[in-house]
């Protein structure tokens, strides 16, 4: 036996030495047949098949990392629906509020957050780490177990242990040495020199917090200290700034002469409208407009349809962006078209801060076309009758994207069969729907409101006896 110290305290168990892999694996089935549970073999690599041997079961683990990896999904999913759906419902464009594929992606994430991180520390809690020592590295021999030996320790905690017993038995097993290994008894208390360098540590640390709080809260006319100076100061240009460096001494220049700026290589000043000022126009409307309005300007876009389907299941209200192909449209100034793309109308967002000023003019240009490409032929209203003039107007004056005549609902109620209808307006007042009802409700749409629908209705210019031939069709689909 060799004595490694003399600061030997309590007997750790008994370490056996094993010359080849052959025995060890032999004498871990035996001890583990012996019924030994507190013990352990130390080889210098992975020998394959002695888990089994020793009786280990495979981990539990996975199961745990499945397990938690289900629940990071299932409160990743309900976290956001919570947030988006439920907490802070807010209306983009009317997509859903909820939605599985937009929320995938946090999903994914806290799945493997969730999992990873039980895999690790559980991986931790299951071997009983972190082992800052084993009482095995104070024998000397034990070190060749990164070289050429295999140890099987045994225990002394374990409820079969007997030192004697425990000697004969592994070295009838094949053992070429057998010892005991004890823990150390020297005393875990710091050594005084150590504490002192910790203490004078601990005080140079307090110092970044000190000189932190000292100029807390206080200003300087000094610059920064600049460890890394990188580019964070260049000397630039301001608008209306002096310098040296030009005979004039004015930081703005102007363009020089016969020169062209970056990007504006095509020319569309002074309103040259080319081929291609009318296709930039198109491309610029299919990707900003087109969304709502449709490709053809009617008003029939995706966000529209998405919207229509929410607005009818009673999610959201929604007002229809309107056709621009609609002669009312049509009959806008380009400066009034202009005005609506830069600063938006009622519903409609402003355009103005993400289409340049350019494309604004070239998007007008492309609608007028459309304008024009569905322009059909005017209708001659000549010997029409004040109904059949009101029919004509229902459609083109853009009722018809709002009102049906067949008692379907769409943003405003069927107009069909309101002369002597009973409702309730907006201020819980009832009133039975009569001809001048009719003319204030078009006329000064905003005034009263019938309940239940939103104040969305379009205020469009009539003059009387247009109002009158509307009337008189409305009148005539009682
Ligand atoms: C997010 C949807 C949406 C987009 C995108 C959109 N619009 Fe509109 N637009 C509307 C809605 C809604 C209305 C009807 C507003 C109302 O009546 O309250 C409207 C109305 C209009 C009108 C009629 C204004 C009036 O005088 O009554 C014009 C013209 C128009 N849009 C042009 C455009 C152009 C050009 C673009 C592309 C730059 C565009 N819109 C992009 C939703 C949109
Ligand atoms: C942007 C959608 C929209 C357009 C376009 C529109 N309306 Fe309306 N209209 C409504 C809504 C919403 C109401 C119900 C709220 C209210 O009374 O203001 C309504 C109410 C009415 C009413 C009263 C019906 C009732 O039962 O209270 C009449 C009549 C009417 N509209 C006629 C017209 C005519 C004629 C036009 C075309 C010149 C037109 N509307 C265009 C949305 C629209």
């Amino acid at each position: 036996m060799t004595e490694t110290s003399n600061t030997n305290g309590e007997l750790y168990g008994v370490m056996a030495e094993f010359d080849d892999v052959t025995t060890l694996c032999n004498a871990a089935d035996k001890v583990r047949d012996a019924g030994y549970t507190k013990w352990d073999c130390h080889t210098p690599f992975p020998v394959h098949g002695l888990d089994d041997l020793m009786g280990i079961r495979f981990t539990k683990l996975p199961w745990v990392v499945l397990i938690m990896g289900l629940t990071g999904c299932s409160l990743a999913v309900l976290m956001q629906w919570w947030m988006n759906a439920v907490d802070y419902p807010y209306d983009i464009s009317g997509k859903p509020q909820w939605s599985l594929p937009a929320n995938i992606p946090v999903i994914f994430e806290m799945t493997v957050l969730f999992s990873a991180f039980t895999a690790f520390f559980g991986m931790w809690i299951a071997n009983g780490l972190p082992l800052w020592y084993s009482p095995l590295f104070r024998n000397k021999r034990f070190a060749r177990v990164t070289d050429d030996k295999f140890f099987v320790s045994i225990e002394a905690t374990d409820s079969l242990f007997d030192s004697a017993k425990a000697h004969d038995f592994l070295s009838s097993l094949g053992a070429s040495n057998t010892e005991d290994v004890y823990h150390s008894n020297e005393t875990a208390a710091l050594p005084g020199s150590l504490k002192g360098k910790m203490i004078v540590l601990a005080c140079l640390a307090t110092i970044p917090l000190a000189m932190v709080y000292n100029s807390y809260g206080k200003t300087t006319t000094e610059p920064r200290v600049h460890l890394v100076p990188d580019m964070d100061k260049q000397d630039k240009f301001r608008a209306q700034g002096q310098t040296t460096l030009f005979a004039d001494g004015r930081m703005s220049r102007a363009q020089i002469e016969g020169t062209i700026a970056q990007g504006d290589l095509e020319d569309y000043s002074n309103n040259v409208v080319n081929a291609a000022f009318v296709a930039r126009g198109e491309e610029r409307f299919n990707i900003y407009c087109s969304v709502c309005h449709g490709f053809n300007g009617q008003g029939d876009g995706t966000v529209h349809r998405r919207a229509t389907e929410l607005a009818d299941a009673g999610h959201a209200a929604w007002v229809p962006p309107a056709d621009l192909t609609l002669e009312m449209y049509a009959d806008k100034s380009d400066e009034e078209l202009f005005s609506t793309i830069t600063h938006g109308i009622r519903t409609m967002p402003a355009y103005g801060g993400q289409i340049p000023e350019k494309d604004r003019w070239a998007i007008i240009v492309y609608l007028r076309a459309l304008q024009l490409a569905q322009k059909g032929e005017p209708v001659d209203m000549t010997g029409m009758t004040s109904e059949q003039r009101g029919e004509v107007m229902f459609a083109s004056k853009s009722c018809s994207t709002c009102h049906t005549v067949d008692g379907a609902r769409l943003i405003g109620p069927p107009l069909n069969g309101l002369i002597g209808q009973e409702i309730t307006l907006d201020d819980d007042s009832t009133l039975v729907i009569d001809d001048d009802y009719i003319l204030k409700s078009i006329a000064n749409p905003m005034a009263q409101a019938r309940k239940g629908y939103p104040k969305a209705m379009l205020e469009v210019a009539l003059t009387d006896e247009e109002l009158t031939d509307l009337l008189n069709y409305i009148k005539s689909q009682n």
